[in-house]
């Protein structure tokens, strides 16, 4: 409490006097350049519809989507990642690797429109599946090994249509290991893997079921997801896709599992990446609709305390605003 002299106080509040001194000795700065920016796209053409449950997020068709991208590209935002969904869903989510599938067109007039940009793809089955769950049944059960070998096909497909970096949502066990194998065998040797290694079985995805069309139409994912209650299993995931050949792993979601990343950034030296989920995001939109928080300054302190905890990458709903509000407080 006191410095060397009793009658002098430690003064921390000297450096907080002014903006620019705390911008001065602020420890963790947010870039632009570390945020994804996740797209939904959907059957259909001149479709750009807001998302109920996700205020000032969009189903994109294919035709409108390229444009859509270009402006997140010039707002600074490095990546993107892209979901697509099922004209018509089966018990095998077959759409999900077809090459004229709807995510594969979609990566096809991005990478046209903006090359530069970093495009990743959730490779899934759920938003493609008749059942919505993210593999295939064998019974009422997730069948992990026939639904591994869907999930290379998909992620392969992907590849093919030029996506820069696959990103694995399943959590089946063996799937990492299974893309690396199917992308090395045709040639793909640089296309990149971001796994969702530490997906939490969460209530804060509920928001993004209504995004993607993908909630199970029986049961949960619990018996593939993580429990929540967990953290060493965390650590065995990340261990387990980072033998399999994962790039990048994904700690999911984010402000509940603060400890999951802090933990996989001092244990792991790989990029490690956070997503600020569905429900993360449409919470604060829904406080700010009714002026209980302020939006920006809530999701600003969102994102910093992500990457204060040790995220590299951060996927998240507000990336082009929280660009442009970067950008804003440089020129101020
Ligand atoms: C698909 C998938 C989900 C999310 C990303 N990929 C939903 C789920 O697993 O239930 C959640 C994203 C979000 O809530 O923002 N497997």
């Amino acid at each position: 409490m006191l410095a060397d002299d009793e009658s002098r106080p430690v003064r921390l509040r000297r450096l907080r006097k002014t903006p620019a001194l705390r911008a001065l000795v602020r420890e963790t700065r947010v870039s632009a350049q570390q945020l994804i920016y996740p797209m939904f796209v959907v059957p259909g053409s001149g479709v750009k519809s807001e998302i109920g449950s996700l205020p000032g997020q969009f189903h994109w068709s294919v035709d409108r989507v390229a444009d859509a991208a270009r402006s997140v590209a010039d707002a600074g935002v490095s990546g993107l990642l892209l979901f697509g969904q099922a004209v018509i869903r089966s018990a095998s989510g077959s759409e999900a690797s077809a090459p004229d599938g709807i995510t594969q067109r979609a990566i096809e007039a991005i990478k046209a429109e903006v090359p530069d940009l970093v495009l990743c793809t959730d490779v899934c089955l759920c938003s493609y599946t008749d059942h919505g769950h993210c593999g295939v049944l064998d019974g009422e059960e997730v069948d992990n090994d026939a639904s591994v070998e869907r999930i290379a096909q998909v992620a392969l497909s992907h590849a093919r249509a030029g996506a820069d970096v696959v990103a694995p949502s399943d959590m089946m066990d063996g799937r990492v290991g299974a893309i690396r194998t199917r992308l090395d065998s045709h040639g793909f040797v640089d296309v990149s893997i971001m796994a969702y290694a530490a997906k939490y079985a969460s209530a804060f995805y509920g928001p993004f079921r209504e995004a993607a069309g993908s909630a199970p139409m029986f049961g949960d994912r619990r018996g593939y997801q993580l429990d929540p209650a967990n953290i060493r299993g965390a650590i065995r995931e990340v261990e387990l896709d980072l033998d399999e050949g994962a790039d990048i792993v994904i700690v999911k979601p984010s402000l509940t599992y603060l400890d999951v990343v802090a933990k996989v950034r001092s244990r792991f030296n790989v990029p490690v990446a956070a997503y600020v989920v569905s429900g993360e995001y449409a919470a604060i939109k829904a406080a700010a609709s009714r002026g209980w928080l302020d939006e920006r300054t809530a999701f600003m302190e969102t994102i910093t305390s992500v990457a204060r905890a040790g995220a590299d990458v951060i996927i998240t709903y507000s990336a082009p605003d929280v660009a442009r509000w970067i950008a804003e407080s440089r020129s101020r």
